[in-house]
């Protein structure tokens, strides 16, 4: 068996179905909206690649810095043989914790974009030849099929990516992430602290427009993927933290009043001088909600580490 298999769970033509409805429906919506999924094609990904390394958001370095003081724990605690990892991308931080997991099977990196599943897994086998490798180009909202690899399973979710679905959505979505697991498997979870709102709007809204560049890249999806002729240049990068809902959303506003084509859904969308798409949420979380959130989907909350900064946390939970 090769050490690196790619598995396509979702047909392209699925794909491109499920970003059609998606479109219609946001875009008709009030207020309009995208869901955030669709940013990363090849360009999204190495454009979330280059957001990593800013020195506005903080969630990547301190994750990994939780990571590396926190990887042996992890391992002796779950005992993992296979290590599923959703919305894995790059597979950059979880690194440190192959490092430290001696007795893994399968590594399984889950993703929409093939391309940052492609790379990181050729060089991780490269890196790692005693490594297998199972990658799947899968939707983690979905109901997932998991290759039949040992237990125990550790299923990590890191990025502070959670908060990118919102409450109803996550409560689906960790029920479903309990519903992979065994009693006695582990989920690993990165969850972005509440904090000052200063620090957090600056993360999602940088000097070097990188961020604003990313927000946009998802009109370029639609335009090339559904004929659509959205103007990027039209349109600027919001990011407002909502202090209520305790999440930062990013929005694209419209400079003019213009009316955008989509062919294939056939659609002519007017956006008025000032009006805002929300293309994405990023929750930021406190220990007690996550407790919470996680004891409702059956999963119990045994470690939670932040970095020395307390500026992002890390927890790990076993299934009852
Ligand atoms: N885990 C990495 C990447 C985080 S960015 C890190 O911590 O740096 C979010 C990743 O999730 C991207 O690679 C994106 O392609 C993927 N993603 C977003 N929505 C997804 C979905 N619905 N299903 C599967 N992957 C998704
Ligand atoms: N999971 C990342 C986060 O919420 C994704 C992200 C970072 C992002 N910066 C962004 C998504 C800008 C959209 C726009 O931190």
């Amino acid at each position: 068996m090769s050490p690196f298999q790619l598995t396509r769970t979702l047909p392209e033509d699925a794909t491109e179905a499920a970003l059609r409805a998606d479109v219609q429906g946001g875009l008709t919506a009030q207020p309009k909206t995208l869901p955030p999924k669709w940013f990363y094609d090849a360009y999204g990904s190495e454009l979330f690649e280059q957001i990593t390394e800013l020195p506005e958001y903080y969630p990547t370095r301190a994750e990994r810095e939780i990571l590396l003081a926190r990887s042996a724990e992890i391992a002796s605690a779950t005992g993992a043989r296979t290590l599923v990892e959703l919305g894995s991308g790059s597979s950059d931080k979880t690194r440190h914790l192959l490092d430290e997991l001696p007795g893994l099977h399968t590594y399984v990196p889950v993703d929409v974009s093939e391309s940052a599943l492609t790379q990181a897994g050729r060089a991780l086998v490269a890196e790692r030849p005693s490594l297998s490798v199972h990658a799947l180009i899968a939707d983690f909202t979905a109901r997932l099929a998991l290759p039949p690899t040992p237990g125990p399973r550790l299923v990590a979710f890191l990025g502070g990516t959670i908060g990118n679905l919102l409450p109803a959505e996550r409560a689906r979505f960790l029920a479903s992430v309990r519903a992979l697991l065994a009693p006695g498997d582990a989920l690993l979870l990165g969850t972005d602290l509440v904090k000052d709102e200063s620090e957090l709007v600056a993360a999602y809204d940088d000097a070097a427009g990188v961020t604003a560049d990313f927000n946009k890249n998802v009109l370029t999806v639609v335009n090339r993927e559904l004929g659509a002729d959205f103007d990027p240049e039209a349109f600027d990068h919001v990011a407002l933290w909502d202090a209520e809902r305790e999440w930062i959303e990013m929005r694209l506003r419209s400079r003019t009043v213009q009316t955008v084509k989509i062919p294939a859904v056939d659609l002519a969308v007017d956006f008025g001088a000032g009006e805002e798409l929300r293309t994405e949420v990023s929750a930021k979380f406190r220990e007690a909600g996550v407790r919470d959130e996680l004891g409702t989907a059956g999963l119990e909350l045994t470690h939670w580490w932040t970095d020395t900064r307390g500026r992002f946390a890390l927890s790990l939970s076993t299934a009852r």
